[in-house]
């Protein structure tokens, strides 16, 4: 069973990309607000019947419910509203994944956590710090979002296929997001060979702002993350080892300690098996501390 913490728009649409890729027979929706986890799972399983997919999707407000969960995707708390920036939310949300973390350590011990709630790197650290759990088993998404959002532009500017885009997004996510322009590609040929320099840093400003876009357009974002958590998921699920950025505790790597922060890393199905680091250039080393010294910062203001 993989549960969902959090009924909302992002929580919700996870449940459902889930379902399409099929990452298990059982998909549990639990939320505080009465009524809405029970809707979601309906509407969802509606939607199922017709696909003739036949994964059970439950919604319920009883954290017990969770028992026996493999994974348990944390997606509870306020959501950004226009003009609010991430650590805006960071007071409100911690205590809604300090207290979401509890309850699975309590009902689902042996669940690897997965956290989307934002300010999402404090909120990794949290949940890492309240479960008391191997540092692999807290696996942050933020990254596999902003990677989307990335390809997405590369996709725009080049006009080759989504399918054929390849690239990295680490560090913070929030403000100190770090697009890994060195390693990405189009079919392994390299970005710089692809397009110019101006447009490169065109759609590396736009991938770190378009959040905030979309937001002003219509409220929320909902899709791109409900599917890159099932994205996340299913590298777990089915222990593929992709290489794809989470955020996740860090002990040393990319020199810091005592914070999480968006790094490459092999997802399979002990979680985070392996961070992978990579040799930063000056520039990039730069992103990386200050996306590090936002994330203290937001810590210490827990
Ligand atoms: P939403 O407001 O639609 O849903 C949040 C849900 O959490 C509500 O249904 C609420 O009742 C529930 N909730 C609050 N406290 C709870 C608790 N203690 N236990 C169980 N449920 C609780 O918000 P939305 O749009 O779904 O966003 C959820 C979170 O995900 C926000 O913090 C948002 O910023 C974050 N987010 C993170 C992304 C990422 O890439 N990491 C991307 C998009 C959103």
């Amino acid at each position: 069973m993989i549960t969902i913490v959090g009924s909302g728009k992002v929580g919700g649409d996870a449940a459902l990309f889930s379902a399409l890729r099929r990452l298990d027979d059982e998909i549990l929706l639990l939320d505080i607000a009465e009524g809405l986890p029970q809707g979601e799972a309906m509407d969802t399983s509606h939607a199922l019947a017709e696909l003739g997919i036949d994964v059970s999707v439950r919604g319920s407000n009883d954290y017990a419910e969770m028992a026996g969960s493999r994974i348990v995707v944390i997606v509870a708390g306020a959501g950004r509203k226009p003009g609010m920036t991430r650590m805006d939310l960071l007071r409100i949300n911690s205590k809604v994944v300090g207290s979401v973390t509890a309850e699975a350590k309590r009902h689902a011990p042996d669940a690897i956590l997965v956290p989307v709630t934002n300010p999402l790197d404090p909120m990794v650290h949290v949940a890492h710090r309240e479960s008391g759990l191997e540092r692999g088993r807290v696996v942050g998404m933020g990254g596999m979002l902003d990677l989307s959002r990335f390809r997405e532009f590369i996709h725009a500017a080049t006009g080759h296929s989504r399918d054929s885009i390849r690239a990295l997004v680490i560090g913070e996510h929030g403000e100190n997001m770090l697009p890994l322009v060195r390693h990405s590609s189009v079919s392994g040929i390299p970005l710089a060979d692809v397009l110019p320099r101006e447009k490169i840093a065109e759609i590396v400003e736009s991938t770190r702002k378009v959040a905030a876009k979309v937001i002003s357009l219509k409220g929320a974002t909902v899709h791109a993350p409900g599917n890159a958590i099932a994205a996340i998921l299913e590298s777990i699920v089915r222990d593929r080892r992709q290489l794809v950025p989470v955020s996740t505790p860090l002990d040393g790597e990319y020199g810091h300690s005592g914070i999480a922060l968006g790094v490459p890393a092999v997802v399979g199905r002990r979680g985070v098996e392996r961070i992978v680091e990579l040799d930063l250039d000056a520039g990039e080393r730069a992103v990386m501390d200050a996306a590090a010294a936002s994330v203290r910062s937001a810590i210490g203001g827990i």
